[in-house]
């Protein structure tokens, strides 16, 4: 099917992240002005979900559709069909972060030039790393006074550990943004304020042996620039496609997003050196993401998006073929055909209904409850399950139980709805089951959010009581038993509700004394299904 193979091979599906105020939102809106997927750059709500505390954040869930439009984009641009993860940058919806970015073949790390690598960047970088996939710097605000480049490069190299390679180079900052200048095709782009992007700036592209550039910057400028170009072809890393590839090169921009400088000539870069969606393993190897089998995985669920319905939205990025709509699926974990209700799709600011999608896109369908994180929905003959998603650690954890004795159902029905999308996750005593939870988050915030959620979604008040365990760690072999291990007096046996046994502890050394003090214990900081 040529149409199968030409619709995949112009799919790129990318995830943006960021320090809250870097300009992920700014830059994502140019992007979608050049797509014309809008008209006026302003309406992309990202950064609500990024920037507020918990007030705000409820006010946020009584509009769900706005933090939505924000989570995934899809828009055309030069024959390209571009799908936008946008990553909320707060560090408290950081367990819904780490999911999206393992539906991302690619990142765009967006970095602020006066501040350089932040904490919540760190974080997220950590999740590209451990997936391999490609990742690109945008080196933003230009306009204002930025540390200097080298520096910049070098701390993005020790802080992350990943090689750089400047594809253009900034020339002055702040008031003195001269443009840059592009290494490849050896031109000087100058920069003119775009009054924010308002109207239309007059950018000159100058050769850098025409005589002309010298007075475009000036004496100054322009011997800092010749020196720079000399500094830099001797040592930064070589641009490598194949370093770029597997994630061990990023190749490094600098612009201005508000002012839309540098941002087309970084979209047009970004294009040409990503991939298609590639095969993603599964329990059977490799799935070619064009076979004519449709194949998907949710990693993200989202409930309640219209109170008055009650709904629950399942985002799954689709991994092979194509997805038409009404078309009926196997939902592996839960072992049952369906057919997916309601596919949707977000452009820019709306939510339409998709009558197909293909391996590259995200889709959003809605959930009667059976989802969950890291779940397979596929056609083919053989049934396979996509590798899963990592539970990523919980640092806070809290005893939690209904005040209500009698609303012991709507309790157990909430609290374990709202682990399904992945907000929180729950435990339970190790051998005495479900009578108190204990429940795990990434971010504290998210006890609020489950506190307000418990009440409002499913009236059910609950009394939580904060648990002092900052570490978790799986137990590798299972088969291993528990009630023989030796442990330490700030250890705590819990066990998810698959059954599956884990260990909590106050202190990090203590886990390295219960492996030493246990022969063949192995522990795992990730879960996997
Ligand atoms: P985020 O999504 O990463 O949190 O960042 P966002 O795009 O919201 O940008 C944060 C602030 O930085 C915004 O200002 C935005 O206008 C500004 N900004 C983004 N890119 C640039 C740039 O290239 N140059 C300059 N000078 N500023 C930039 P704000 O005042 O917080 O918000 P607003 O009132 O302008 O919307």
């Amino acid at each position: 099917m040529a149409d199968l193979r030409e619709e995949i091979e112009k799919r790129r599906t990318f995830a943006i992240i960021s320090h809250p105020d870097a300009g992920k939102t700014t830059l994502t809106e140019k992007f979608l002005l050049y797509g014309g997927a809008i008209n006026l750059a302003g309406s992309v709500k990202g950064k609500a979900t990024a920037r507020h505390a918990v007030s705000d954040w409820m006010e946020i869930e009584k509009e769900r559709g706005i933090s939505v439009t924000s989570s995934v984009l899809q828009f055309n641009y030069d024959g390209y069909c571009i799908n936008i993860l946008d990553t909320p940058g707060h560090q408290d919806f950081s367990e819904d972060t780490y999911r999206t970015l393992m539906a991302a073949d690619s990142a765009v790390m967006v970095i602020d030039a006066s501040k350089g690598v932040e904490a919540q960047t760190r974080k997220l970088f950590k999740v590209c790393v451990m997936r391999h996939i490609p990742i690109f710097t945008f080196i933003n605000k230009m306009d204002r006074d930025a540390n200097d480049t080298f520096e910049l490069l070098d701390d993005i190299e020790k802080e992350l550990g990943i090689e750089t390679c400047p594809i253009n180079w900034p020339i002055g900052s702040g008031k003195d943004f001269k443009g840059v200048y592009d290494r490849n095709t050896k031109k000087v782009m100058t920069f003119s304020d775009t009054l924010k992007g308002t109207k239309e700036g007059e950018q000159k592209e100058i050769d850098i042996d025409d005589p002309a550039l010298k007075e475009e910057l000036g004496e100054d400028y322009w011997s800092q620039l010749m020196d720079e170009i000399e500094l830099l072809d001797g040592a930064s890393a070589e641009f490598d496609q194949d370093m770029v590839s597997k994630g061990e090169l990023s190749p490094v921009f600098f612009g201005s997003a508000l002012t839309n400088f540098g941002v087309e000539t970084f979209l047009q870069h970004f294009l040409k050196m990503t991939y298609s969606p590639l095969p993603r393993n599964s329990d059977i190897g490799p799935i070619d993401p064009f076979s004519e089998d449709f194949s998907a995985f949710v990693f993200k669920i989202q409930a309640n998006m219209n109170k008055a319905h009650r709904d629950r939205i399942a985002f799954m990025r689709i991994c092979s073929g194509k997805f038409e709509a009404g078309m009926e699926v196997m939902h592996i974990q839960g072992g049952k055909k369906i057919r997916l209700a309601q596919p949707q799709q977000m452009m820019a600011q709306e939510r339409h209904i998709v009558e197909e999608a293909y391996a590259g896109d995200i889709i959003g369908v809605f959930d009667p409850g059976i989802f969950s994180i890291g779940d397979t929905i596929e056609t083919s003959a053989k049934p396979f399950r996509y590798e899963g998603i990592p539970t990523f650690a919980p640092e806070h954890f809290a005893r939690v139980r209904q005040v209500d004795t009698m609303k012991r159902k709507q309790f157990v029905k909430g609290i374990t709805q709202i682990a399904q999308e992945g907000a929180i996750q729950i435990f339970q005593e190790y051998h005495t089951g479900m009578e108190e939870i204990i429940v795990g988050v990434v971010g504290v915030l998210q006890f609020d959010v489950l506190k307000y959620r418990l009440e409002n979604e499913y009236n059910v008040e609950i009394h939580m009581e904060n648990l002092p365990y900052e570490h978790i760690r799986w137990i590798k072999n299972k088969e291993l038993d528990l009630d023989k291990l030796t442990g330490t007096s700030d250890m705590k046996k819990i066990q998810d509700l698959k059954g599956n046994p884990l260990l909590l502890f106050i202190n990090a050394w203590s886990v390295g004394m219960v492996l030493d003090r246990n022969e063949g214990l192995e522990l795992e900081e990730f879960g996997r299904d």
